[in-house]
């Protein structure tokens, strides 16, 4: 009888590595797969260390632009950002690994999915969720959550089954990279006390040594959708890599978050988003010029679910499809362009123009060409402030019960 396939997420790093030879010791082929999401790493070098380490086969998927056009494009339309500061970039590439997971398993007629996420993060809710609700059939095997390893213990267990050794010093930090983002947690940011060191950053620029002036770049957006960078129509995916550049040069994206895990553990974050955070500031500012704010203030109320959502790892869910069908709806207009300045480690909106302004200079005005019919203010404000005077009134009544009669308005002229 041949033996059960397995298809682990394959980083390349210490965890899934050591995770081969484990697999295959509890009698599982191993196919390895390691989708392509930004992240910056010689992908053929993984491959071969996936196949050094015992894979059966390796697998590299380049969905760079599947990522940038069916999970960041929907989360810019939504203003993603978890707990106001996080623009979820880990959170939003792990559903997408999963459906890879997923067709390679079916393509391999595997049983079983397997990552390297330990027992205490969001990552692995994230992939275990994706997996039962595009596969049911599919289990998901985590090592890194049942084999109780340290560190020093896996380095042992890695020489041991001729795993090839991590050449450079290993850094104290766990990361994880991709489009959208940089994640860095362990090591001293354990301490939330103390600030992040500069070495933790590998996108940004500090600040004190950003350039001294600042730069502006202009953000087109079709429909929500980012189009152009600079008056150049450029993809998404061209977008967000240049933008990462520019903006990381002058120190833009830096976040230093205490985080609200799911597993309900409070932890120390630090992200570096520079093209995140342009486009989203960018993309509200542009938002704010063409909706009304009713639909600004709704709008927001599914937002915040939505990227709480994306956070917990419900993505294949009806909720998010229900919420992208709404948040679509609403950027129709969204259309314009957004000039943003960057400058020592911030980035500001410092000008918008669209064809769907609802600004109009003849309304807003207080020069010349006025065009606000301000006499009509004062019915208007009669009626806006009716239920309060009345509130007031019969307050009033209660306290003086001596006076029977309801106080008469006041009768506005008109
Ligand atoms: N806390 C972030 C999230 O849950 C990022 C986790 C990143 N993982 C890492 N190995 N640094 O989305």
């Amino acid at each position: 009888m041949s033996s059960p396939r397995v298809v682990l997420a394959y980083s390349g790093g210490l965890d899934t590595s050591v995770a081969i030879p484990w697999l295959k010791e509890r009698g599982f082929e191993v196919i390895a797969l390691t989708v392509h999401v930004g992240q910056p790493v010689d992908l053929q070098a993984v491959r071969k260390k996936a196949l050094a380490s015992g894979a059966r086969r390796a697998y590299i998927v380049d969905a760079r632009e599947e990522f940038a056009r069916d999970y960041l494009l929907p989360a810019i339309a939504a203003n993603a950002i978890y707990e106001g500061v996080y623009p979820l970039s880990t959170a939003l590439a792990r559903p997408l690994i999963g459906k890879h997971l997923v067709a390679v398993a079916r393509k391999e007629g595997a049983t079983h999915i397997a990552h390297g996420c330990t027992g205490k993060g969001n990552d692995q809710v994230r992939f275990d969720l994706s997996t039962t609700a595009l596969a049911p059939e599919l289990k998901v095997i985590a090592p890194a959550r049942e084999w109780g390893m340290t560190r020093d213990e896996e380095i042992a267990y890695a020489a041991a089954h001729n795993v090839p050794v991590i050449a450079k010093k290993s850094s104290p930090y766990s990361t994880d990279e991709n489009l959208w983002g940089r994640s860095v947690e362990c090591g001293v940011l354990e301490d939330p006390a103390i600030e992040p060191p500069e070495e933790v950053y590998d996108w940004t620029q500090s600040p004190l040594t950003a350039p001294d002036d600042p730069e502006h770049v202009r953000i087109g957006f079709e429909h929500g959708a980012p189009t152009h960078l600079n008056g150049v129509r450029m993809g998404l995916r061209a977008i967000i890599e240049q933008l990462n550049r520019t903006a990381g040069k002058h120190g833009v994206g830096r976040i230093d978050h205490l985080e609200s895990r799911l597993v309900g553990i409070k932890s120390r974050e630090v992200y570096e988003c520079p093209a995140a955070t342009v486009l989203l500031a960018a993309h509200q500012a542009l938002e704010a010029l063409v909706l009304p704010r009713d639909l600004l203030d709704f709008k927001h109320v599914g937002e915040l679910r939505y990227s709480q959502l994306i956070y917990d790892g419900l993505w294949y869910t009806p909720l998010r499809t229900a919420i992208d069908a709404f948040v679509a709806s609403t950027q129709e207009r969204v259309t314009g362009e957004v000039a943003m300045k960057l400058y020592k480690g911030s980035s500001r909106v410092s000008g918008r123009t669209s064809p769907y302004a609802l600004y109009r200079h003849d309304l807003a005005t207080y020069s010349e060409g006025d065009r606000f019919n301000a006499s009509s203010a004062e019915g208007f404000i009669y009626v806006w402030g009716l239920p309060s005077r009345t509130w007031a009134a019969v307050g009033e009544q209660k306290s003086r019960p001596a006076t029977a009669t309801v106080p008469r308005q006041r009768r506005t002229s008109r």
